[in-house]
């Protein structure tokens, strides 16, 4: 990688106003965090959060990997996110500026969204909500999802929100595993001009059992669509919220309560519950978003995640409001009306910092490229001054796109590498600091102690690649596998490190010269699609959970132009391998049942039917093969250990 780095400086002038300022600075942080790791944490715990009983203990270590931080410390999410800037003299400023997918405006201030939480924190008090209890969230971008779970954390109840994407058997499944007490949920969402049910689909979910905790479904009034609402259950939200006190004191937790509980992909078994803390993950949000995104008073930040995912958690519900910035919460898809609609949102509100994935910049450059009105050049974005990048390896020509046509050229691009399990921003340049290098996402995060290492944690050299570990617990990981401390162990802290390191489940190389990151990869059987985690055996469950077709089957992932990665599925069925038309309405068919099972992001892009799968005489399925088969390359490996080796022609056939 050192003989064609390209390296882009950062702009003096930049470096002059930035919260964190200069090499040196970043260095200074670092050793500060080296020489006195929980003084650094300590210090930063202290300036950035409002405790309402202070910590005594910065990291207790004696139930490791149980790690805590700050745990006799006492705080409130919402109160640090709401009533502090309204002390601090806030109150009249834009927290949010919401676009619907219509294309209206709302502003929220923090007075009124504080107000707007308080009533809907009564609100759940009144119908029997109380602190511990788990609350699913199953609702689309809105300043009610912000507003909900900003509810939930002021009176110390776990929120648990699921992607208004996924399938009503993947909400049933999050509902039982959590066990929760209370679903906050839409009649509808509205993306593209469409409609799309939200109430129905929970409804569905608790039709299929196993949800018998959950005992109020609210639902929030969006846009008028018909729901059936069952008495005793269900109740619309404004007629718990709207007549409660604008006033509610908060909950004060201990830092180590679960703020929330968000579900994502491992590479075996069902989904699991990253449990997330209070304090030590609202520091690293607030501390994250105040380095990498330089966060200043009169920002205009819009991370166009959503609430559903992490990114959404850390860089729309918590990071932007502790700081009392100025954030948009956007309702609708980036090609409708049309493919410019994320430049004319940054131009028609002047948008300074803009954070999205790969998967979108890539789509926009496809339609920017056909169509000069949707070209960022169409638009005034001069507002903007810096640019973010999360998700997925974003590849060095849309990071130049990016750069060029998006910043103008002008703006430093935050390559953030970070996980659900992290809480937030783990490897990142800082846009006042780092020389950037398109393709890596740079450094560690001050105080974050990343490394590559062998399979036994010896540290690897410079350029040659290893797995990536984190040496030392920080403030914002994950606490445990909801209801699972073993799986979590096994997951995360595996012998083959001695239980020590952290395992991030992704390989990297460091650049020899400069020691940059850049990540290769999962090393496990987790897909990344359009930026979406998902485990190859739980697509592979949702297939052969179509019992009177399917006999067996096996996913893997194959490189995608647009979504990064695409799923394919080798298939073999119960009755005799179809070809031509009725192959084709198999597909269609196993794809819809995926969706179905799931959710539409994990529908196979490419399903191959065959007799067999290429299996060891073991019985072992030989995964490498199939990536071969699925990238369409021919097969150079050593296909000796091989039952069936003439499968391989087969399942290289396309429908
Ligand atoms: O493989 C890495 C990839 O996304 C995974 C984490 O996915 P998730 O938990 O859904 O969180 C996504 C949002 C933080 C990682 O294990 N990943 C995330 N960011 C990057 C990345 N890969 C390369 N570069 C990134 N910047």
């Amino acid at each position: 990688m050192s003989e064609e780095l390209k390296i882009y400086n950062p702009d003096p002038a930049f470096v002059a106003q930035a919260n964190v300022s200069g090499m040196a600075a970043y260095e200074a942080l670092c050793k500060e965090a080296e020489e006195d790791y929980e003084g650094y944490w300590g210090r930063l715990a202290k300036e950035l959060i409002s405790w309402q009983t202070p910590f005594t203990q910065v990291l207790d270590e004696s139930e490791a990997p149980f790690f805590k931080w700050f745990a006799d410390g006492k705080l409130n999410a919402s109160y640090n996110c709401l009533d502090r800037n309204v002390e601090r003299g806030l109150g009249d400023k834009t927290a949010i500026i919401f676009e619907a997918d219509g294309g209206e405006v709302t502003k929220v201030t923090y007075s009124e969204l504080l107000a707007k939480t308080c009533q809907i924190a009564n609100g759940l008090k009144s119908i029997g909500v109380k602190k511990g209890d788990r609350v699913v969230i199953y609702i689309a971008m809105s300043v009610d999802g912000v507003a909900a779970m900003q509810a939930c954390a002021r009176i110390g109840a776990t929120h648990s929100v699921v992607f208004g994407g996924f399938s009503a058997q993947s909400l049933r499944d999050r509902i039982n595993d959590t066990g929760a007490v209370a679903v906050i949920t839409a009649d509808c969402q509205v993306r593209g001009g469409k409609k799309l049910p939200l109430k129905g689909i929970v409804d569905e979910a608790l039709a299929l059992g196993g949800c018998e905790s959950v005992q109020k479904v609210l639902v929030v009034n969006r846009a008028n669509a018909a729901v059936t609402m069952q008495e005793g259950r269900d109740v619309w939200m404004a007629d718990v919220a709207d007549s409660q006190p604008t006033t509610c004191e908060p909950e004060w937790v201990e830092a180590e309560h679960p703020l929330f509980l968000l579900y994502t992909s491992g590479s075996t078994g069902k989904p699991k519950g990253v449990q997330h803390s209070t304090g030590g993950y609202l520091l690293h949000a607030a501390l994250t978003t105040k380095w990498t995104f330089d966060l200043k008073d009169n920002d205009v930040f819009w991370c166009t995640a959503d609430i559903g995912w992490v990114t959404g958690h850390s860089y729309i519900t918590y990071g932007p409001l502790a700081l009392g910035g100025t954030e948009i919460v956007f309702e609708g898809v980036p090609t409708y009306p049309d493919a410019g609609r994320f430049w004319k949102m940054i131009q028609d509100h002047k948008v300074s910092v803009f954070y999205t994935a790969p998967t979108a910049i890539r789509s926009l450059i496809k339609a920017a490229e056909a169509n000069d009105a949707v070209h960022p050049k169409s638009y005034d974005l001069s507002s903007l001054r810096i640019l973010g990048s999360v998700g997925e390896p974003i590849n060095p020509a849309a990071w130049e796109w990016y750069h060029q046509h998006v910043g103008g050229g002008r703006c430093p691009i935050v390559d953030t590498f970070w996980q659900t399990e992290t809480g937030g921003h783990m490897i990142t340049p800082l846009p006042g600091v780092t020389p950037l290098v398109p393709g890596s996402c740079t450094l560690p995060f001050p105080g974050i102690q990343f490394a590559v290492v062998d399979e036994v944690g010896n540290d690897m050299p410079w350029g040659k690649g290893g797995i990536l570990v984190c040496k030392k617990p920080w403030p914002s990981m994950i606490r445990t596998i909801w209801g699972d401390p073993e799986r979590f162990k096994k997951s995360y802290y595996p012998e083959d490190f001695k239980g020590k390191y952290y395992l991030a489940g992704d390989g990297a190389i460091r650049d020899e010269k400069t020691g940059y990151f850049t990540i290769t990869g999962r090393i496990d059987d987790v897909l990344n699609v359009s930026g979406h985690r998902m485990g190859t055996m739980e697509i592979e469950s949702a297939l052969v959970s179509c019992t009177e077709l399917v006999a067996e089957a096996a996913v893997v992932g194959r490189p995608d132009d647009t979504t990064g990665e695409a799923v394919v599925a080798f298939v073999v069925l119960k009755r005799p391998r179809p070809t031509g038309d009725e192959a084709k309405a198999i597909a269609k068919l196993l794809r819809d049942h995926v969706g179905k099972e799931i959710g539409p992001i994990a529908k196979p892009k490419d399903i191959r039917f065959g007799d067999n799968l290429p299996k060891t005489r073991s019985g072992k399925i030989m995964r490498r093969l199939l990536r071969s088969i699925a990238k369409g390359e021919a097969i150079t490996q050593d296909t000796s250990t091989l039952e069936n080796p003439a499968i391989l022609d087969q399942l290289a056939e396309n429908l």
